[in-house]
């Protein structure tokens, strides 16, 4: 192979190389980020969720408990956890893919039923203690999703609703039954707030991301090979091939008063030189040998 031939070889492993090794260090960049701003846009949602909630128990629960009728209880209006469901269905039916839950294992609405992931992690969140939160990744459906849980305690004002049924709002038991969602005890984990975030677009992004920069190095590394090609052919392997052919002539004594042309001052130009110098010389001899 001619050094032409070789160099391109080098030159196109080395591209090739990096520009997998730079696509691929994009691609997982991407990845890291687009996790970071998952865990980011979830954070966000829970604690506007949570902002709600607080606002339902603290403002809203109480006055309306005073400007309804004794002993009646309207679940949409006077529990956070059913107000939030409602809002969930609105919001998710905007953002597709996206989903908050407040999952039970024993609910009282079965809406709200844990599925075999959730229960999975609430029994998990149960060992860790109240407060702790979990999140990752899975898949379900081909689709890749991201999940926070934060575990929920039952509490002593928590019995009131999901105690003995006997004592619970009779219109609560009327909506929903006395079968489920009762007989919690304090300090157990009623639960889990759950919100989950749809990864399939983020990590298709960061794959074209990867993509687009391996597109442009690729188109980077064919331009520079064709300009270094021009470049070593014109200035490199052209004159030196002249230069052998006028060298290979010289030396089987043809076109010896042809001068070697050497205007260049770099090695190409010095070869050329050296090739006239000997010329030169052979010429000088030959007289000698003649006379
Ligand atoms: C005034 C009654 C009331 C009180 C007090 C109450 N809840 Fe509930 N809770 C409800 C109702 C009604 C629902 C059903 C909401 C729905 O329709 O989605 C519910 C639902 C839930 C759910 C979703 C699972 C399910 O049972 O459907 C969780 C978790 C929950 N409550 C936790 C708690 C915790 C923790 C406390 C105490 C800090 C508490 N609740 C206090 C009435 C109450």
């Amino acid at each position: 192979m001619g050094l032409k031939g070789r160099f391109f070889t080098l030159l196109c492993i080395i591209g090739v190389i990096s520009i997998l090794i730079i696509s691929g260090a994009s691609y997982l960049l991407a990845i890291k980020n687009a996790k970071e701003e998952a865990r980011r846009k979830v954070e966000l949602l829970f604690y506007y969720q949570k902002a709600c909630l607080d606002y339902f128990r603290e403002v809203q629960a109480p006055l309306v408990t005073e400007l309804v009728e004794k002993d009646r209880f309207y679940p949409e209006l006077m529990s956070e956890f059913a107000a939030s469901r409602l809002i969930h269905e609105k919001f998710e039916a905007y953002l597709p893919g996206f989903k908050v839950k407040y999952a039970s294992l024993n609910p009282l609405n079965k809406k709200n039923l844990a599925d075999a992931r959730e229960r999975e992690l609430i029994q998990s969140l149960s060992g860790e203690g109240a407060g702790q939160r979990l999140q990752g990744f899975f898949t379900e459906n081909g689709h890749r999703f991201y999940f926070w849980a934060q575990g929920l305690v039952v509490k002593k004002e928590c019995l009131r609703c999901h105690g003995d049924p006997v004592n619970a709002p009779k219109d609560q038991v009327e909506v929903y039954g006395s079968s489920h969602g009762y007989g919690w005890k304090v300090g157990d984990m009623a639960g889990a707030f759950f919100v989950y975030l749809p990864m399939d677009e983020i990590f298709r992004d960061a794959t074209m991301l990867g993509l687009q920069v391996f597109g442009v190095g690729a188109v980077m590394l064919l331009f520079l090979i064709v300009s270094i090609g021009v470049f070593l052919n014109s200035a490199v392997v052209r004159p030196i091939l002249k230069l052998s052919a006028q060298a290979e002539r010289i030396s089987m004594g043809e076109s010896l008063d042809e001068k070697v042309a050497y205007e260049r001052d770099d090695e190409i130009g010095m070869l050329a030189k050296a090739i006239n110098r000997l010329r030169i010389s052979i010429v000088k001899m030959q007289k000698m040998l003649q006379g």
